[in-house]
This record gives C-alpha cells, structure tokens and sequence, in this order.
C-alpha cells in the first residue's frame, strides 16, 4: 500500500466542453477510518456523462461538486483495514469515492462484492449503476411489446447496450445508433441487433427510414442533439420516448430548441424522463437477472480501460466526445481476482 493518496480536483467549473485545465492532480495525506469506517484502495473508477452536469454548478437533482473537491464517482475497491464490524481486509466493495486512489468511507454506505458473481468492474457498468438504468428505464416507461420496432441511440454504450439486449428478449425489433463503422459492427455482430446506424456518417433520416420500415414505437434517448431530431418525426402513434439522457448536448451553454411537441399530442406520444437513482430499491431484483444472464452468455458486455488516475481527465472529456467504446473504467491499481 502506498503511503500517500492521489487525488482528481475539480479547479474551475469548464465553460462548454472541459479541458485538462478545469482538473487538478494532487497528493494528500492517506485517510485515517474513524470508527464505524473502511480504509479502501480503489481498484476500478467509473466515468459517466452524468459528472458533466455535476461539474457546472447548476441546480440538478443532486448537488453539485465544489471546486476544490474531489470529483465524485463510483468505485470498486479493496477493503485495506476495517473499523466497521460488518468487513475486513480483503473485502470488495462497491462505494462512491470519487476520483481519488484512497479513501476512508462509512461502512454502511458500502455494498459487498463476491468476485465469483463476475469480474469486480462489472458492478461499474453492466451489473451496476447503467445496467440498472436501463433495466427501469424499460421495465417502467419504455415497455416494448413483440413485434415493435425499438431504436437505441449510443448503442455500444453501457446503458444503451443492455437497453438492446433486454429489448431483444421482450422479443422487439432493435435498432442501434452509434459513432462509427467499428461501434456499430459490434452492436449487429455481438449483441445481435437488427441493424446499427453510425450517426456519423450516414444520412441518418434516410437510413430509419430504411431500418424502421413500421416506424418507432420506443425510442430510448441517450444523446439528443441531430440524432433526436431525425427520430421524434419517425415515431408512431402510442410510441415511448424513454428521455434517459442527452450526452451530445452536455457541454452546450445555451440549450437547443427542443422538437415541436403538438405531434406528441395528435401521436399520443408518452415522452417520461426518469433518473435510476430514483429506483435503487431495484438494484438487487436487477443484479441477481442480470449476473445470471451474464454467466449464460446471454447479456454481453464490453469495458473500455483507460489505465491511473492522472487520466481520468482525458478520459472524460473524451467520453463526452464520445471516444469511448463500451463501459468506460479507470483501472486505479491492481485487481488481485483479475491478473492477465
Ligand atoms: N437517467 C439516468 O438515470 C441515467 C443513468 C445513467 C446514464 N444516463 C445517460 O445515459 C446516456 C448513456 O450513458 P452511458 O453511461 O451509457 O455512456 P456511454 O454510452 O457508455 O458513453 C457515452 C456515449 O455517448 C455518445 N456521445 C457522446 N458524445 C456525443 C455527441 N457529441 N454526439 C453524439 N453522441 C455522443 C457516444 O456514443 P456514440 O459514439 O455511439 O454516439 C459515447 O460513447 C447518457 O446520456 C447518460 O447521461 C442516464
């Protein structure tokens, strides 16, 4: 164990897309649990478009991070010594820590993890926080029926890539959008989907047109921007617009005008945001579906390892870019269950 900790700072708020600059690294003291806390080694931290918004101050459904703090996120992590009765060293653990190496959390705020469930980086993506946002996303809004035609935007992403998935097994058509001709490759070849559209390059209107011959009847919203405007004029009547996220208009600094909403009225359209950290009591019914698909072979996956903390920052900007290909992790430091 080293006897320093390691730490990403938010040192200003970014104006439009973040740069390296907004971000500071620096060393600090290692953290002393008090009673009732954890030492924990952070092995494994998730990045998600979500700390965009947690970055800019503005007033959200949760606070935002202070400059000067340590920027907040979720980590898979080793118990390195204990004052919580309920762990010892050599426990894994899913916790937020932020982007730091150490940190000295409550116990009670920790969740266990068994790495012969599955690889200990799931819990970040898969089996963990995205996975659940699309598994309510779907189950309480989406709702696809057999037969109907669903599109997915950001497809080979964490969320949208179980959003397909679990679309394919209520036995709906699944459409992908997704950056780029490897990105959607993979979401027809690996996850199986009816067809992936890259939003890059083709002309996207003309290209639903073509893989949505019956029109939409969900569409799951990941990005916004150019991509929502060629589908919301698609949608059929009674479709579900799942308004999970608009990553691609994070870092704007004015919001766009949205669609013209009077086809929502003549369509019936049920347009329903929803945030996953309203739905956490589903957390364990979701694991337990989705660790045993997962050992079936049944629910693919796929991770994107940006290796230290130092880059984090990068790593998150390019996320926002969307540069990442599958889940997107910061391997922190050694996963003693996962030597390759
Ligand atoms: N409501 C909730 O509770 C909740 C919870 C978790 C996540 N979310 C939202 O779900 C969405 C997906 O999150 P995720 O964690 O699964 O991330 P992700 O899909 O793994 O990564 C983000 C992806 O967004 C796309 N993207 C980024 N910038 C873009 C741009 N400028 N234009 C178009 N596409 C862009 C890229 O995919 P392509 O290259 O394929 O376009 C990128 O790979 C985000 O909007 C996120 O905020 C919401």
């Amino acid at each position: 164990m080293e006897n320093r900790n390691r730490q990403v700072l938010l040192k200003r708020r970014p104006t439009g897309a973040p740069t390296a600059a907004d971000f500071a690294i620096a060393d600090a003291p290692l953290p002393d649990p008090a009673e009732g806390e954890v030492l924990v080694r952070g092995i494994y931290l998730s990045l998600d478009p979500y700390m965009r918004g947690r970055i800019s101050g503005q007033r959200s459904y949760s606070r935002p991070v202070d400059v000067g703090a340590v920027i907040e996120g979720r980590v898979v992590g080793e118990v390195m010594r204990s004052r919580d009765l309920g762990f010892r060293a050599g426990d894994y653990v899913l916790g937020g820590f932020g982007w730091q190496l150490y940190s000295a959390v409550p116990g009670q705020s920790l969740l266990k993890l068994d790495p012969a469930t599955a690889p200990l980086s799931t819990a970040l993506g898969v089996l963990g926080m995205p996975g659940l946002t699309a598994f309510v996303g779907l189950d309480e809004i989406g709702k696809p029926q057999r037969g109907e035609t669903v599109v997915v935007s950001a497809a080979s992403g964490a969320v949208g890539a179980v959003v397909g998935q679990l679309a394919k097994r209520a036995g709906a058509r699944v459409v992908g959008i997704a950056g780029g001709a490897d990105k959607c490759r993979w979401v027809e070849a690996e996850l199986g989907f009816e067809t992936c559209i890259d939003h890059r390059s083709a002309d996207l209107g003309a290209a639903l047109d073509r893989a949505c011959p019956k029109g939409i009847d969900v569409y799951w919203e990941n990005v916004g921007g150019p991509v929502q405007q060629a589908v919301f004029p698609r949608l059929n009547d009674f479709a579900r617009m799942v308004m999970c996220g608009m990553v691609a208009e994070y870092n704007d600094v004015e919001p766009r005008p949205g669609p013209n909403l009077m086809s929502a009225v003549r369509k019936r359209i049920k347009i329903q945001g929803f945030i996953v950290s309203d739905r956490w009591q589903r957390f364990a019914e979701y694991r337990a579906m989705a660790a045993t698909l997962l050992r079936s072979g049944e629910l693919k996956y796929r991770e994107d390892f940006v290796e230290g903390l130092d880059r984090a920052p990068e790593a998150f900007i390019g996320l926002l870019q969307g540069r990442n290909f599958g889940k997107l992790v910061v391997k922190l430091g050694d996963d003693p269950t996962r030597r390759v």
